[in-house]
């Protein structure tokens, strides 16, 4: 099969974890012999910096000409520690969202045994721990209008909007997951103060009916926050709104015991975009040394979302695997004195795919 990526590395220590994720993904296909095309292109706080815009109208393009996208991370301290900045580097990453139609992120949580030890909760809590959260990705406060000041710059406002249609498709998926898993899925929202998740109840009560074999469970968002540390294994799908869904997902990815592990899936209308549920890192970037993995594991996420080949995506996961059993990893999850650097931990991923 003939593979064509775009690839787009964004900032902070996006480019050293996207060239790791690359290398991966250029000897699973030679492995399996698929031909592999890509090309880059510029997206965030180094595309501001370079033409004016976080997500040019070429880089645009190409994502839509291509089969997957593989995306680094977004964000630079210059920007963070500016709020009257204008021009963003985030909103890229939102524009890139809307214009592909991603309207679900899928973030699978799932618990590495060579690495409970690390997680800030108890060993027996998160063993075995494995659950996917589906975010809904361009709707609810982040796209809501109005959203901004007064005149008098003295009150700021956001607008929280779902439609009906919007609501219904990411649960259908949810419910999707949840059949292909253990068959329970969790709605989480804020129905009783929020009148956008009173909505999200309705109609998932509605589409609960075409799914009978899935047990749905509903929970408050700030229950659903707990629950998730007193007992991740309780969970098996989660579908959620935006919002609630980036807040959730950075709290379930230390479970794990580093963010650095979480890959993640957008997918909906156009070309989907798999990249790293952490951030751009700008501390260590350049440095070679950040967790490569999450990069790594969104790779295999490409394969077998975008094109179907899951030999290839398993192929990556024992790899990662057996680097983390061999201890082969990067200072964020080493023993003390004993930590790999990114690019070694991709070439050692390399060989051990073959
Ligand atoms: C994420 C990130 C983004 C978000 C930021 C970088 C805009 O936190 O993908 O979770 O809030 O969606
Ligand atoms: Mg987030």
């Amino acid at each position: 099969m003939k593979l064509n990526i775009a690839v787009l590395p964004g900032d902070g220590i996006g480019p050293e974890i996207v060239e790791q994720a690359l290398k991966v993904t250029s000897a699973a296909c030679k492995k399996f012999g698929h031909e592999l095309s890509y090309k880059e292109a510029l997206v965030g706080a180094v595309a501001i910096d370079a033409v004016g815009n976080p997500y040019p109208e070429e880089t645009h393009a190409l994502c839509m000409e291509s089969g997957a996208v593989l995306f680094g991370a977004i964000g630079a301290p210059k920007y963070d520690n500016d709020p009257s900045a204008k021009i963003r580097p985030e909103q890229g990453l939102l524009a890139m969202r809307k214009r592909l139609g991603l309207y679900a992120n899928i973030r699978p949580v799932t618990t590495f045994p060579s690495l409970v030890h690390q997680s800030p909760l108890r060993a027996d809590l998160v063993e075995g721990a494995d659950f996917i959260c589906i975010r809904e990705l361009t709707g609810g406060l982040y796209f809501g209008r109005p959203q901004g000041r007064s005149e008098d710059g003295t009150t700021a406002y956001d607008t929280c909007v779902y439609t009906t249609e919007e609501i219904e498709r990411i649960v259908r998926l949810a419910y999707r997951f949840a059949m292909m898993r253990r068959k329970k899925l969790t709605v989480v929202d804020k129905a009783n103060i929020l009148s956008t998740s009173r909505l999200w109840r309705q109609v998932s009560q509605r589409i609960e009916k075409e799914f009978p074999e899935v047990t749905t469970d509903y929970m408050f968002v700030d229950n659903a926050a707990m629950q998730l540390i007193q007992n991740p294994k309780r969970f098996d799908v989660l579908v959620t709104e935006n919002m609630f869904g980036d807040i959730l997902t950075d709290e379930a990815s230390v479970i794990t015991g580093s963010l650095g592990m979480l890959p993640s899936a957008s997918i909906g209308v156009h070309t989907s975009v798999f990249e790293p549920i952490h951030g751009s890192y700008p501390q260590a970037a350049g440095k070679n040394i950040a967790n490569p993995l999450a990069t790594i594991l969104s790779a295999a996420l490409m394969f077998e979302y975008a094109f179907n080949l899951h030999a290839e995506g398993k192929a990556i996961r024992d790899a990662v695997d057996a680097s983390l059993a061999e201890k082969i990893v990067t200072e964020d999850i080493a023993e003390k004195g004993k930590a790999y650097k990114t690019s070694e931990v991709g070439e050692w991923i390399v060989k051990r795919i073959g």
